[in-house]
């Protein structure tokens, strides 16, 4: 039986910004034939409408709340979508000095609406992170405690902090990227957290402000944000009798999206998310902040590269396509599912294949035994759902220049990042 693949199905399931119209690939309003002729491949692009109407989703599903959504900046670090996304209101949850400076860079007036988080900050990052006077500091440590406290009297600046407690929650995800049982690093013992405030109390430098949690990433069920926002809020009404006076309450990130072919509905998803995080807050109105990163960027994004070969070993088939693991290493890292279209539609028999990268590493994949309709060298594909933790975790190995990023906007697109030239790459080395 010939089984005909055109990738159609995939791009309508609407919860994507890519169509076929006239039988190409179009990002919105734009070819993306086009856009690989002009800035070349391997090339992310990116609709600012679909990231927009994202944002917009939580703001609706939220709206009866007070509430920032602080975009997790690792997700997806571009400048470009920062600016678009802090001209929303967008507050930014980051995680290093580095991603400080980018919100700085893209909007100096959102620094007031940054969460930090992670297990490992440096005192220079945390004498940035006062000095710009952000909204909060996530502490995951007794001994970060003490740190910020110390750096918070040399600089003279009271320091506005909310514990991340782990709430011992469990969620399905992949190992790599579940945060919220106490085996992993992160976060301090929930049981433990009420002793703590009750110590930073006796520091006229730190404010307890509120509680934050965060249990994991690419999570699709939303039981377990209930569950994990339950114990958070039952630890704020102890705090409360404390004399702490919480107003935040941080619940992270971690919804998941659908990376697969079926129907999803995006905003069905956000309405049940918020259903959850409701009904762990009970009556608690603390100001509520929410740290997505995936959910507003992945769908947004696609990797476009282009077919240099295609070889057979034995019984198998190779598609080698002029972007690798290094450009998009989630399928090497989380043998992670991205759905892989033509660009230019085709239909034909479907032949199973493994589309692989360049880069010297059997890992170096973006799927296998996958059914795609015949491809030639010189094709184009676009590897779906890759505005998130693509760019981001992006690297030179293989020596190899990071790809450049284009961002559309209905029918205009712009190129928001050049592709990374060789010179570039060396230049920081120096030869004894
Ligand atoms: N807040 C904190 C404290 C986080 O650690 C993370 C993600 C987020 C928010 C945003 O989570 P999201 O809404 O994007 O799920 N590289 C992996 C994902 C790593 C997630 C790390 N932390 C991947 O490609 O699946």
């Amino acid at each position: 039986m010939s089984k005909t693949l055109s990738g159609k199905k995939v791009v309508q399931s609407g919860a994507r910004p890519f169509v076929y119209r006239r039988g190409v690939l179009h990002c919105d309003g734009v070819g993306v034939a086009s856009l690989a002729e002009k800035y070349g491949t391997p090339l992310y692009v990116y609709s600012a409408e679909q990231i927009l109407r994202r944002f917009q989703m939580f703001a609706s599903a939220f709206r009866e709340r007070p509430h920032t959504v602080c975009y997790a900046v690792k997700a997806n670090s571009s400048l470009a979508l920062m600016r678009l996304l802090a001209r929303q209101g967008a507050g930014f949850d980051i995680v290093s000095g580095g991603e400080l400076e980018r919100v700085r860079r893209a909007s100096a007036a959102a620094l007031k609406r940054v969460v930090f988080s992670g297990v490992g900050k440096q005192v220079w990052e945390i004498d940035a992170a006062l000095r710009a006077g952000i909204l909060l500091f996530n502490v995951e440590s007794e001994a970060e405690l003490d740190v910020l406290a110390a750096r918070a009297k040399v600089l003279g600046r009271r320091a506005r902090f909310a514990l991340r407690v782990n709430p011992d929650v469990f969620a399905e995800t992949h190992p790599y990227i579940s945060t919220g049982l106490s085996e992993h690093k992160f976060g301090i013992d929930i049981k433990k957290a009420r002793a703590i405030y009750k110590k930073a109390a006796n520091s006229k430098w730190l404010e307890a402000a509120g509680v934050s949690v965060h249990i994991g990433s690419q999570i699709r069920k939303v039981d377990p944000f209930a569950a994990a926002l339950g114990r958070v809020t039952a630890l704020i009404a102890e705090l409360r009798l404390d004399g702490h006076d919480i107003r935040y309450v941080d619940a992270g990130g971690g919804l998941g999206i659908d990376y697969g072919a079926g129907d999803f509905d995006p905003e069905h998803q956000v309405e049940r998310y918020a259903a959850a995080l409701t009904e762990g807050l009970g009556r608690e109105k603390a100001h509520l902040l929410l740290e997505p990163g995936r959910f507003i960027v992945a769908q947004a994004g696609a990797l476009v590269t282009r077919v240099l070969y295609v070889k057979k070993n034995g019984a198998k088939t190779f598609v080698v396509t002029d972007a690798g693991m290094n450009d998009l290493i989630r399928p090497s890292l989380y043998h992670a599912h991205h759905e892989i279209v033509p660009v230019r539609q085709a239909w034909g028999r479907a032949a199973k294949v493994d589309v692989v990268g360049p880069v010297c590493e059997s890992g170096d994949f973006f799927a296998r035994d996958r059914e795609m309709v015949a491809v030639r060298p010189g094709d184009l594909v676009a590897v779906l759902d890759a505005g998130a933790y693509g760019m981001s975790l992006a690297s030179n190995y293989n020596t190899r220049g990071r790809p450049a990023e284009v961002l559309v906007d209905g029918a205009k697109s712009t190129l928001i990042r050049r592709r990374e030239t060789v010179r570039e790459m060396l230049e920081p080395e120096l030869l004894p």
